[in-house]
């Protein structure tokens, strides 16, 4: 039996995704080590594989077969584009894609003026933007902080993520519209569905079933 291969986006979705795999019966203790800088670990039993990588390199992995299956933010999803299969809602990591800005914005919005949108996801504020919204918009790629943007006059709007609001509260900003709902998603490559079809149903309906009981 071959290696079932697992990219995860280091981080919070990875420890939380290695906790349900635990409870799964699916243990690595290698990646329980809090020190450790390792990063894919093996679990023989199940030959199972798991890998950290970055969050945006995740679809990456997934797309070429490097890894059969990833789990990352749909937010990550949508903005690299790839060629996979979106199979399932974790339903943690749960947040927003929004615009926002200070209040003062708002009507900026709504007249159809050219403005300088800043964010970290180029591709869902241009998509938003164009073909949703129809308005031109000059967008400014940023890798962080993007709070930081309509403060010092980089932007007149930012998308970005917000969880609980407070980044946007402590700087005197707000949301001024929602783009979309965000959670952890499990992707697979689209040749490994097929090739491994059983194996990957039989582990997506045990994460579901865990996944029920505790919601
Ligand atoms: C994310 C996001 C917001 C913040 C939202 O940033 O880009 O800045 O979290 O969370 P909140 O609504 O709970 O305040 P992250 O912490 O990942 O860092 P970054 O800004 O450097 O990307």
């Amino acid at each position: 039996m071959r290696y079932l291969t697992f990219a995860l986006a280091k981080g919070r979705l990875a420890k939380k995704t290695l906790e349900y795999f635990e409870k799964m019966g699916i243990t690595c203790e290698e990646a329980k080590d809090p020190n450790t800088r390792k990063l894919i670990f093996t679990n023989e039993k199940y030959k199972i594989k798991f890998f950290l990588a970055k969050a945006s390199d995740v679809p990456t992995y997934v797309e070429y077969g490097a890894a059969d299956i990833g789990v990352v933010g749909k937010d990550t999803i949508l903005e690299e584009g790839r060629n996979l299969y979106e199979v399932m809602d974790l339903g943690f990591g749960k947040c927003r894609m929004c615009v926002c800005g200070p209040e003062s914005a708002k009507e900026l919005l709504s007249k159809n003026e050219i403005i300088r949108v800043a964010s970290k996801y180029p591709n869902i504020a241009k998509d938003y933007f164009i073909t949703k919204k129809n308005q031109t918009v000059e967008i400014i790629k940023l890798n962080g902080s993007v709070e930081l943007a309509p403060l010092v006059d980089l932007a007149e709007v930012i998308v970005d993520i917000v969880e609980t609001g407070s980044t946007l509260k402590e700087n005197g900003l707000e949301v001024l519209e929602e783009i979309c709902p965000l959670s952890a998603r499990v992707v697979v490559n689209q040749v490994s569905l097929r090739m491994e079809h059983e194996r990957i149903l039989n582990i997506l309906d045990q994460l579901n079933d865990l996944i029920q009981k505790e919601s």
